[in-house]
């Protein structure tokens, strides 16, 4: 019986020749979404002609989504106010993107009443973890669907393969990088870069090539944890995105060169650029360090590592993800103020200054000059009862451990 299938669709090699594969072996009835995130269609195509190459391939609809605000919004965001570095570096750039795609492909599912949606992706990665969990929370009634994990065709095979079904692509059986891109930035992979000790080439950066030799320096402004503007003008945060992308991205700044784990146990040398992404998070913190309650600032540090890997790992949708969410949205009540940022070529970006009416360090506690307002003698009392357990112990115990003798 044939099956109807929504697919996720981007265009390229492998989801164009997976409508047809699903078609020839599944019976399947493909209805292609394709969600803009934020991605520049390559080699300057339109969403229009990338429509028509599914069409052509077989596809019975494909839809084009523009989900570029909703990325900012309801997934950058967030990732601020959670300051998320996977691993402490990577700012989540593709892992972001897949549960905005995922949502899209479970509504377009309901819509065209299909009975599974399905994904390009291979049996290697982090993607597929991410497309099928998060359907799966979303939809549990759905079938997720993988034909690049089944049809065994080597990269040739598949250019071959769209050949011989007149699938108009424009790849070639040599392709040198893997790039996934979207509003917070770009991941680059394979070629000379499999081999972790190999520079990386210059040619697939696109957001970080310097054209500026001249610094840089804006103020970012926030409100409640969220940018919201820069040098004073509000924007929306997709395109505060772009534009810091762009004007960071001119000094060069943005670019991480890491060796990441994967979900599925493999480490993968990992090529990333994303100005605005590091540069929007370093900032954030910044503030945080202004305005945050120490104990909150802990606290919320110990979460952001798990918040991180949650997402990496396919878990947008997940209740601890939500808890954490919880907790971190109550601690962005008063994360508003502004952050000075210094971009200086090559790639060196520098935090001028912060300041917020909401903030938590106070002049007269902190100065050294006349004008203190600090009580110095109490502190006399204070660090004797907070030091009287170690002397205790020094004197009972611990001290001829720690002195180191006189011979
Ligand atoms: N390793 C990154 C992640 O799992 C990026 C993967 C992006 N894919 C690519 N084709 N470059 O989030």
């Amino acid at each position: 019986m044939t099956k109807r299938v929504v697919l996720a669709y981007s265009g390229g090699l492998d989801t164009s020749v997976a409508i047809r594969w699903m078609m020839e072996e599944w019976d399947a009835e493909v209805v292609c979404v394709l969600v803009d995130v934020g991605q520049d269609p390559e080699s300057s195509e339109s969403f229009e002609d990338i429509k028509h190459r599914a069409i052509a391939a077989g596809a019975i609809d494909c839809v084009v989504v523009d989900a570029r605000d909703e990325m900012a919004e309801a997934f950058c965001a967030p990732a601020i106010m959670a300051n998320a570095r996977y691993e402490g570096k990577y700012p989540l750039v593709s892992a972001l993107s897949r549960p905005v795609i995922v949502r899209h492909l479970v509504d377009q599912a309901r819509k065209f009443n299909a009975t599974a949606v399905a994904h390009g992706c291979t049996g290697k990665g982090n993607d597929q973890v991410r497309f099928e969990v998060g359907t799966h929370a979303l939809a549990p009634d759905l079938e997720v669907l993988a034909p690049a994990r089944n049809w065994g065709m080597t990269r040739a095979d598949s250019v071959d393969y769209a050949e011989k079904w007149e699938i108009p692509i424009r790849a070639t059986k040599e392709k040198i990088y893997s790039i996934d891109e979207n509003l917070w930035g770009r991941a680059i992979e394979c070629g000379e870069m499999e081999d972790p000790w190999a520079e990386p080439p210059s040619e697939p950066y696109t957001l970080t090539r310097v054209t500026n030799l001249e610094p840089v320096e804006l103020t970012i402004t926030f409100r409640e944890g969220v940018p919201i503007a820069i040098d004073g003008i509000v924007m929306s945060l997709a395109d505060l995105i772009r534009t810091l992308n762009h004007r960071a991205g001119s000094t060069g700044f943005g670019r991480l060169d890491m060796v990441e784990n994967r979900r599925v146990g493999i480490k993968s040398r990992e090529v990333y650029e994303c100005p605005a992404a590091l540069a929007l998070i370093a900032a954030h913190a910044d503030l945080e360090d202004l305005n945050l309650e120490r104990d909150v600032h802990h606290e919320k540090a110990r979460l952001e590592p798990r918040w991180a890997e949650l997402v990496y790992d396919g878990m947008w949708f997940s209740p601890l993800k939500e808890a954490i969410d919880a907790f971190v949205a109550e601690t962005q009540r008063h994360i508003s103020g502004d952050v000075r940022l210094r971009f200086e070529a090559p790639g060196v970006m520098r935090i001028t200054g912060r300041r917020s009416d909401k903030a938590l360090y106070d002049y007269g506690l902190a100065t050294y000059d006349a004008a203190d307002t600090f009580k110095h003698a109490d502190s006399e009392g204070y660090v004797r009862i907070y030091g009287l357990g170690v002397k205790t112990w020094a004197a009972r115990q611990g001290a001829k451990n720690t002195v180191p003798r006189s011979k």
